[in-house]
């Protein structure tokens, strides 16, 4: 199983002290820093997200990245235009789409494909024209999944934060619904991720969870590093991964 580490919360820390106002100082934490740590305790792909408000990632922090980080770039953008544009200049290798405004953690949902299936098709084909490998972030549903492969995308990143946010019986019932929509992407021939919400203690769970390749996992990562680093934080997440397997 990959881990693709996304490294957007360094990022909001250090637009926490210096967004906006012009600073001598140099600004603080590192991204690049961040993500070769990350590299360093066993990150398989770095994952950032520049949004449209760019409350956090900057173009120039996945430019960075891109230029000084010898792995695997996954840039998560918002299904528009003006995102496009971002992704031809920083050509990552791959790219997730996610829905543009999403604001609530908790009540967030995925990438509706379905309704948006020929606006999405010319991304995919534009991002792919361009040797970038598109991935659609969706809930776990059929309908989902089938306008996923209907467009052209070669992967799906299937959401898991309403089965990381849940207990009981919808937690329950959450993972099988993930194992359903995996198992149909695979039989329509797309490659399969997860992530969102994820954190060590549901690594066993998710590992039940058929043909999944990559988890990208970013908050409970950053979070742990404040006590014991970014490197460590990922390699005990690299050791829980293998140790399910
Ligand atoms: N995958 C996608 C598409 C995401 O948007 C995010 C959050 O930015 C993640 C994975 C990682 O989620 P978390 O930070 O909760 O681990």
């Amino acid at each position: 199983m990959l881990l693709g580490v996304n490294i957007d919360h360094v990022a909001t820390l250090r637009q926490a002290r210096y967004a906006g106002e012009p600073t001598a100082a140099v600004p603080e934490p590192s991204v690049t820093d961040a993500a070769r740590a990350a590299m360093q305790g066993g990150a398989d792909s770095i994952t950032l997200h520049v949004r449209e408000d760019r409350r956090h990632m900057q173009e120039e922090d996945a430019l960075a990245v891109r230029r000084e980080i010898p792995l695997p770039l996954n840039l998560e953008m918002g299904a528009t235009e003006s995102m496009l544009d971002v992704a031809c200049r920083v050509l990552p290798d791959y790219a997730c789409l996610v829905p543009e405004r999403r604001q609530e953690v908790t009540t967030e949902g995925g990438l509706d494909v379905a309704s948006r299936r020929e606006e999405l098709g010319e991304l995919v084909t534009a991002l792919t024209a361009q040797k970038v490998c598109v991935s659609m972030f969706i809930d776990p549903d059929a309908e989902q999944v089938e306008a996923s492969a209907a467009v052209g995308a070669p992967m799906v990143e299937l959401h898991t934060g309403r089965f990381a946010n849940t207990a009981g019986s919808e937690h329950g019932q959450e993972l099988k619904r993930l194992i359903a929509a995996a198992d149909l992407a695979h039989s329509l021939g797309l490659e399969v991720h997860a992530g969102h919400g994820i954190r060590l203690s549901h690594i066993p769970e998710v590992m039940r969870i058929p043909h999944l390749t990559e988890l990208n996992i970013g908050h409970t990562l950053i979070s742990r590093a404040v006590f014991v680093g970014l490197s460590q934080a990922v390699r005990e997440m690299k050791q829980a991964l293998e140790q399910s397997q």
